[in-house]
């Protein structure tokens, strides 16, 4: 017999997505739990938080995620098809891609193409009044990422392909328009992929052996076989994307240095400890992801509550950050607390809990942490700007909760 407490009412989809980052959390502590039930998406659900629940959510023998995204987060943010997905050892198998690419030699030729990226960039912004920080970064992460992925990209595509790379993550959750203009998005890019996939495997583009591009387009599933071209174009989209999307955490960065001009003189020291306590921090604080879903895969119990098989259930990323069981003072924003701490796989998950290899955990912590760490240094040591009047408040209604202006930069000088 199931003793979790229970949200009464038809359906709470609305609710959850008016308040995603604080929904769970705030309904858990309500009602005294680390769980509850309720209707999403016109079901039961169940919700958790915290990281005893994260080490259950986390358990493959009792979770799949075959079926549990929704069909228009599918077809905006994710694909259909992809590694997201899938369970076991097809889940193994397609994961072990996304592990090659993500190599820490791979990650630092990226930097590397991103590094350059900021100089041209900030180059450029000297000549202009202001700019709106998030777009610049969103189409030079863009052009590295595409570069180093062997994705070619003319100029006069720049602007296009990285307005519908953003809106895969930050138009998704969009009522209305703003979902299919991000459905449409990925419809334009998963062709323009497909094509290229199919161009690699006819010899019709040569690519070096290891980059992304090849990995995807030669990669063989559990079955020996190669992915059919619309799949492999999901998987490297499922690259392109999420880097394009540490634009998000940059502007957090960018928000927290203003915010926080203590840190912002500490980092100007030269101590990489401090500098990736404070990335961490900025992870741990900022809302990006607020959680993730699956399916209960056979019935057990846990804490007292019946999970039938095929229940959705949701974890939740950013208020589990923020638990004060396991954060001191967690609404404040204090990056020592990394310095002395290393956090462990289910209490800290701004990318996911558990970890990458066998289970669903992000594979691109190391490109966001190292994206992150090289704008924080460029941002404090080689660019002087202002921060003119504009809104920098977070959007919680919004996903990503992004400062509502985008976080506008003016008198931009570059300091070689
Ligand atoms: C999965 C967040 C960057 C590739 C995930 C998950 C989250 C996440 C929350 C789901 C974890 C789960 O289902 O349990 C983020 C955030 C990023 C980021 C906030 C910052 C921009 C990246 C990058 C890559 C990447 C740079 C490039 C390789 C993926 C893939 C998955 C994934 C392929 C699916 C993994 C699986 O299902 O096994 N990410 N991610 N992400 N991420 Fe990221």
């Amino acid at each position: 017999m199931s003793t979790a407490p229970q949200e009464t009412g038809f359906d709470h989809s609305l609710a959850f997505l008016s308040d995603p980052y604080r929904y769970i959390s705030s309904r858990c502590r309500e009602l005294g739990s680390d769980l509850f039930e309720t209707r999403i998406l016109l079901q039961p659900a169940i919700c958790m938080s915290g990281p005893e629940a994260a080490a259950v959510f986390y358990d493959p023998e009792r979770f799949q995620r075959a079926g549990a995204a929704p069909e228009p987060l599918q077809a905006t943010l994710f694909g259909k098809g992809g590694v997201q997905g899938l369970d076991g050892a097809a889940h193994r198998e397609r994961k072990a891609l996304f592990m090659k690419v993500v190599e820490p030699e791979r990650v630092a030729a990226l930097a590397g193409f991103v590094a350059s990226e900021w100089w041209s960039a900030a180059r450029r912004w000297q000549d202009e009044d202001r700019v709106i920080l998030y777009q610049e970064v969103v189409q030079l992460l863009t052009r590295a990422v595409c570069t180093w992925a062997y994705v070619p990209l003319a100029e006069d595509e720049v602007d296009k392909r990285s307005r519908q790379m953003a809106r895969l993550f930050d138009e998704a959750a969009n009522s209305g328009a703003g979902h299919l203009r991000s459905r449409y998005a990925r419809r334009r890019l998963e062709k323009w992929l497909a094509r290229l996939v199919g161009d690699i495997r006819d010899g019709r583009y040569a690519v070096p052996r290891g980059c992304a591009a090849e990995a995807v387009a030669n990669h063989v599933d559990a079955d020996a076989q190669l992915l059919p071209v619309e799949i492999a174009a999901v998987e490297l989209l499922n690259v392109l994307r999420p880097t394009v999307a540490v634009a998000v955490f940059i502007v957090f960065a960018a928000h927290a240095l203003h915010a926080h001009p203590e840190c912002r003189e500490r980092l100007g020291g030269d101590d990489p400890d401090y500098e990736d306590a404070f990335v961490q921090e900025v992870r741990r604080c900022y809302p990006f992801f607020p959680a993730v879903a699956a399916r209960v895969r056979v019935d057990f119990d846990w804490a007292g509550v019946h999970f039938p098989e095929g229940r959705l259930v949701l974890l939740d990323l950013y208020g589990s950050n923020r638990d004060p069981r396991v954060w001191e003072a967690p609404d404040e924003f204090r990056p020592e607390r990394f310095l002395d701490r290393t956090p462990g796989a289910f209490d800290f998950m701004p990318q996911g809990g558990a970890e990458p290899y066998g289970n669903h955990r992000c594979p691109g912590e190391g490109i966001a942490v190292t994206l992150m760490k090289q704008a924080v240094g460029f941002l404090v040591r080689h660019l002087g700007y202002q921060v003119p009047m504009q809104d920098l408040r977070l959007d919680l209604s919004r996903l990503p909760a992004l400062p509502c202006d985008g976080f506008i930069l003016s008198d931009v000088r570059v300091l070689e």
